[in-house]
């Protein structure tokens, strides 16, 4: 897309950003196409809800009257038998996997892909190799593709592509994989503006996980969903390395109920802990996330002193595929964060502020669930599938997640009979990994590891090459 000056100077001055173009004078050839370029990408409309959500940022938020959402715990018996429903779906071949890779990773402050991050405690493989052997493993299960749609944004999207080529797809065919990038948008100035970091360059930032569907849509892929004959999408984040992907459970509960949307939440670890909550607002189902719950909500109490809203979503959902092709054109709500952002003086210098200066707007998944005439909740186990990796250090760091990742493993590994040293405060004494190829999930590993096996140093169980 291309507009010329003229029309960029209108279109900016209806819109009241002209001071996108006040170095314009002193900018070279190339660098006035680049800033061009990057004004034709301007959605205005977007950025006119933007202000008006500015307008309104002190009003308190209209949450509606909430109440906790119904949430499913599955006993064995219903556990066996959605087990099945999943199962089938995954040998049918009608299971699809997105993996959401758009993010900027600004907590973890890690140069490159967030995915590319290396987590395996002993093989020091990086997220990426996780999710994708674990896709693997599941083709090899159930004899069919499990085509995987990863997003990326302009930031990471051919570091993504390359790190897939480099690593030759981790084993994953690559038509079976598709990478799709999701919108970026500005920021604004509290007064509104569009804010330059270079005399040349608009700040952009990716326009929030709620760009999923859109941009799936926009690449096609919704398209490639229908050929392909898919029903079910299993959704995860790129930060959970224990995540069970394509949980046939899961797959199973959300079809054989027949829901469009279905979210694996887990009990909250305290009151202020960064989970979203499902609920019930005004009759519908939703996730209110952290930020916007009131101190109040947070805290509230049951008479047995367990949190009212205690559910937290881990981003861990299955759409059907119909549900994401009729959400495809949904217009999200905006959800707005104060941050610090670089940008330009009058002088051209850029600047990184000490203090936030802007107004990031980002959408969420999540804000689809009331579109939903079906949206279910089902309770699953935090120690088995839910480690994220955020911060550098502290909670939900690599030095956490790789911590509660060997002690699954050690817990599959007793589940197996293998006896495996703790040290006196209970963890495993040694690191122990194992690669989804060689067993993914506690009963693989049962039916593959000898019950003869000593531990008596760092383990890594993988396939034979
Ligand atoms: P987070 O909200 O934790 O953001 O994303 P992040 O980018 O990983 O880290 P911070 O907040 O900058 O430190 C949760 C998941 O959603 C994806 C991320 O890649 C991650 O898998 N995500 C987030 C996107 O794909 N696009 C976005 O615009 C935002």
């Amino acid at each position: 897309m291309h507009v010329s000056i003229e029309e960029a100077r209108r279109v900016l001055e209806d819109n009241a950003q002209a001071q996108v173009l006040r170095f314009w004078d002193r900018l070279n050839a190339a660098q006035r196409d680049g800033l061009l370029a990057q004004v034709a990408t301007l959605d205005f409309a977007g950025i006119a809800r933007m202000r008006r959500m500015l307008d309104d940022k002190d009003a308190a938020p209209a949450l509606g009257e909430l109440r906790p959402a119904p949430v499913t715990q599955l006993d064995p018996a219903g556990q066996r038998e959605a087990r099945r429903a999943g199962e089938q779906a995954l040998r049918d071949g009608a299971v699809g996997a997105i993996l959401v890779a758009g993010g900027q990773g600004t907590r973890l402050g890690f140069e490159g892909p967030k995915g590319a991050f290396p987590i395996g405690p002993i093989s020091r493989c990086p997220l990426f190799a996780i999710h994708a052997r674990k896709i693997l493993a599941l083709e090899r299960k159930y004899g069919a593709a499990v085509p995987l749609y990863i997003m990326t944004s302009d930031s990471n999207d051919a570091d993504t592509r390359a790190f897939f080529v480099r690593h030759a797809y981790f084993g994953l065919q690559p038509a079976h994989v598709h990478f799709f990038m999701q919108g970026m948008w500005p920021a604004l100035t509290a007064e509104g503006q569009i804010i330059l970091d270079r005399p040349d360059h608009i700040f952009m930032s990716p326009d929030g996980h709620g760009g999923t569907i859109s941009a799936l849509r926009a690449a096609g892929l919704i398209g490639d969903m229908q050929r392909r004959g898919l029903r079910m999408l299993f959704y995860f984040q790129v930060d959970n390395p224990l995540v069970d992907v394509a949980d046939p459970v899961f797959l199973g509960f959300h079809a054989s109920r027949e829901a469009q949307i279905s979210v694996k939440v887990c009990t909250k670890r305290d009151p202020e802990e960064k989970l979203g909550v499902v609920v019930v607002r005004d009759g519908r189902s939703a996730i209110v996330e952290y930020t916007e719950l009131t101190h109040v909500q947070k805290h509230a109490t049951l008479p047995d002193g367990r949190l009212q809203f205690r559910h937290g979503s881990v981003a861990i959902h299955v759409f059907s595929r119909d549900f994401l092709l009729g959400q495809s054109e949904a217009v999200l709500p905006l959800h707005l964060a104060h941050k610090k952002v670089p940008s330009c003086g009058d002088d051209g210098v850029p600047v990184t502020p000490t203090q936030p200066n802007a107004y990031k707007f980002e959408k969420f998944i999540f804000d689809v669930i009331p579109n939903a005439e079906r949206a279910l909740s089902l309770e699953f186990d935090r120690n088995e599938e839910f480690s994220p990796v955020k911060n550098s250090t502290g909670e939900d760091s690599p030095a956490t997640v790789t911590r509660d990742m060997v002690r699954k493993f050690a817990r599959w590994l007793e589940a197996s009979d293998v006896t495996v040293p703790r040290q006196a405060d209970g963890d495993p004494r040694y690191c122990i990994e194992i690669d989804p190829v060689y067993a993914l999930t506690a009963e693989d590993l049962r039916a593959k590891v000898s019950r003869d096996l000593r531990i008596t140093g760092d383990l890594l169980l993988q396939e034979a090459p």
